[in-house]
């Protein structure tokens, strides 16, 4: 839960976190999730406005995600914003959980539309030529994983647990990323597939395990970075380039990563192009970025009923 106020300035931002829970069976588990879900949300709102020093009266209006996500958790969130809305008399709003991510970008900054973005999340990676608060389209997606997706299977595959992606991305900062070459993970246009690297580094697997030769963990985690960044970077300048737009931002749980983010500078910075990211707290799943992202909707007039 967070309080923010004109879409850039966050008042109180507390996150709940499920990771110590999930953690045992490997992965989210959506019927556990949404039951943790409401255990914690009214003790979350009220250390929120408690942090915030506000109450309900002092909220302009109430939002929450409304996906995409898993269903279980989103009517937690939903159905807790509609009535402290209905509570206090104040419009409801609804967020798409994507547009969300992109927000982040605004908190703390002076970021304004028209802007190429690049979202990579647990379940999205995206391209999206941002053109004003209301209008965005995708120009490149994954036709298949997602990056915070592969993070995850590949961290499986060498043996990290849940969640792998942080994990494999530390191990990797100890390797060497030329140790093998992977496929280069892009298709037509902007679009992404990482299914074939995920498979490669199973077969190399596979194969070492085969002739019994020792596999360096470290090694694979920072090749298969490297494959990622690598075509993440490219996808992302060309774009920006191509729609004659100087300025970049990334979003998602996977831009916390500290390598994306100095790759991703350093392209923006040689082709003159304005680079912008959000702090790591705003980048992976939290609340602030959804009431940045619903003050924008707000002043689009958007209000949502109660259906
Ligand atoms: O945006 P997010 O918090 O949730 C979704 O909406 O999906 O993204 C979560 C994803 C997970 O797959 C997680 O492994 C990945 O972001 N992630 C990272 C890092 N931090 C989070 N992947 C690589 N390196 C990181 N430092
Ligand atoms: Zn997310």
């Amino acid at each position: 839960c967070a309080i923010v106020k004109g879409g850039r300035e966050v008042i109180a931002n507390v996150v709940a976190s499920q990771i110590k829970i999930h953690e045992e069976f490997g992965g989210v588990i959506p019927e556990i999730a949404a039951r943790e879900h409401l255990e914690a949300i009214n003790v979350v709102i009220d250390e929120t406005f408690k942090q915030a020093g506000v109450t309900g009266k002092d909220v302009t209006a109430f939002a929450s995600t409304v996906g995409p996500g898993l269903v279980g958790c989103l009517l937690v969130g939903m159905n807790a914003a509609k009535t402290l809305a209905l509570a206090y008399d104040k419009p409801f709003i609804g967020v798409n959980h994507l547009n969300a991510h992109l927000a982040a970008n605004f908190i703390d900054t002076n970021l304004e539309p028209p802007f190429i973005a690049l979202l990579v999340s647990g379940g999205h990676t995206q391209i999206i030529k941002v053109s004003s608060f209301s209008e965005m389209e995708i120009i490149g997606e994954t036709i298949d994983d997602a990056v915070g997706e592969a993070y995850d299977k590949v961290a499986r595959l060498i043996g990290l647990p849940y969640p792998g992606g942080p994990k494999l991305d530390k191990l990797a900062q100890i390797g060497n990323s030329h140790t093998f070459k992977l496929p280069e993970a892009k298709v037509g246009g902007y679009d992404f597939s990482f299914s074939g690297l995920k498979s490669a580094v199973l077969n190399y697997i596979n194969g070492c395990k085969m002739k019994r030769q020792e596999i360096n963990e470290a090694d694979i985690a920072a090749s298969f970075q490297k494959a990622v960044i690598d075509v993440l970077v490219e996808h992302a300048v060309h774009a920006a380039k191509e729609y004659r737009i100087d300025k970049f931002a990334i979003a998602g749980g996977v831009a916390s990563k500290q390598t994306l983010r100095e790759a991703m500078e350093k392209a923006c910075k040689e082709r003159g192009i304005q680079f912008y990211h959000p702090s790591p707290i705003f980048c992976t799943d939290n609340a602030a970025m959804i009431g940045s992202a619903a003050y924008y909707e707000y002043l689009q007039g958007r209000r949502d009923g109660w259906d």
